[in-house]
């Protein structure tokens, strides 16, 4: 269980932006090429609708510049560029490389793969990297599963979609935002979930199922102790959107209410990386969080990974 120490240097959100692609999929466009129905995908799901489209540089580009424009920090006085993504455009060059370019900025850039548990990585490793110096670090995380999914195949089609969120992340002197974090992985559930290079989403929907309930729990409780926290100090819970009843079942074993709960995988299906930024930050963007509130962020994914954090929200 990390403990972080006092005399360390972190730091705290100063801006975000969030980017979903113009193209809307609703549950009745794809019950005309699927052997599917809006009322199962609603019931089993809670997703309505998904955006698709673009590609994970440009989508990573408009949120980024949000994030950047909301901070008001000069691009070139930041650091590092952190993206988070299991869907890269490329095999190489990281995609890092072309938000970097797009965004007219110069600093270290590197992916973060660790599929829908990847933007709490990659926020627990840029949090890292202001501990050790630098000031200004921007992290992102987009997918656009939309890419490599089978269209024709109702286990997965109905759930993946594409989006980004984007935040800055700057270094303070006092306390930072991070009060607790916690990243794992079980490589020998890889087979549950995945994607040969060129090829489609495979996943065993049920097994992913029970093992992400047990594996968010897990996660949020290491790292509410951690921070030293309980349940009842959480004032909104920015989960990983990949089926409501997944996000229920978790949080009734964590004993928070779904009132806590930032839901907007009705609109978004699962954006990966994407999904926990979009769900904080329209929660943050809809005054559902004000100085001081204790935010969980817990997230599942292919790996099999978990990730959580705890952080104290600043409003800028
Ligand atoms: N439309 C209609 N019927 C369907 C559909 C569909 N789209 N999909 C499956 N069914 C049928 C099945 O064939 C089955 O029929 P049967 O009873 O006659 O055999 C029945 O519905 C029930 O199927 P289940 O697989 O048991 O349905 P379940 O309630 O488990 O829901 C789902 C399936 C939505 C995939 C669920 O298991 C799930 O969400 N799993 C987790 C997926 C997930 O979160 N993946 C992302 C991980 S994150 C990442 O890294 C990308």
């Amino acid at each position: 269980m990390p403990i972080i120490p006092k005399s360390a240097l972190t730091g705290v959100i100063t801006g975000w932006g969030r980017a979903l692609p113009e193209k809307v999929v609703t549950n009745a466009d794809l019950e005309k090429t699927l052997d599917t129905s809006d009322e199962w995908i609603r019931e089993r799901t809670g997703i309505e609708r998904r955006h698709i489209g673009g590609t994970t540089a440009s989508l990573s580009i408009e949120s980024g510049r949000k994030a950047i424009e909301m901070s008001g920090v000069d691009p070139s006085t930041i650091d590092a560029l952190i993206l988070s993504t299991t869907t890269p455009d490329r095999t190489v060059p990281a995609t890092s490389a072309a938000v970097q370019h797009g965004l007219g900025l110069r600093c270290g850039a590197f992916d973060v793969n660790a599929a829908c548990s990847g933007f709490v990585y990659a926020l627990v490793a840029g949090h890292g990297l202001l501990a050790i110096g630098l000031k200004r670090v921007l992290v992102i995380g987009t997918d656009t599963l939309s890419r490599i999914t089978d269209w024709t195949d109702r286990n997965t089609a109905i759930l993946f979609a594409d989006g980004s969120g984007a935040a800055v992340i700057e270094a303070v002197d006092g306390p930072g935002q991070l009060l607790g974090w916690d990243i794992d992985a079980d490589g020998s559930l890889e087979d549950l979930l995945y994607a040969e290079i060129g090829g489609t989403l495979y996943m065993e929907g049920k097994e992913v199922f029970r093992r992400a309930v047990r594996i968010m729990v897990d996660s949020a409780e290491k790292t509410l102790l951690a921070a030293g926290l309980t349940t009842s100090e959480i004032a909104l819970v920015a989960p990983h959107q990949a089926n409501i009843r997944i996000i229920e079942a978790a949080c009734k074993r964590l004993e928070i209410p779904m009132s806590k709960v930032s839901w907007i995988g009705n609109e978004t299906g699962n954006t990966s990386s994407a999904s926990i930024p979009l769900a904080l930050f329209e929660a943050a963007d809809t005054n559902r969080l004000k100085t001081g509130d204790n935010v969980l962020l817990v997230g599942f994914g292919a790996g099999m990974t978990a990730a959580s954090a705890v952080i104290k929200w600043r409003q800028p």
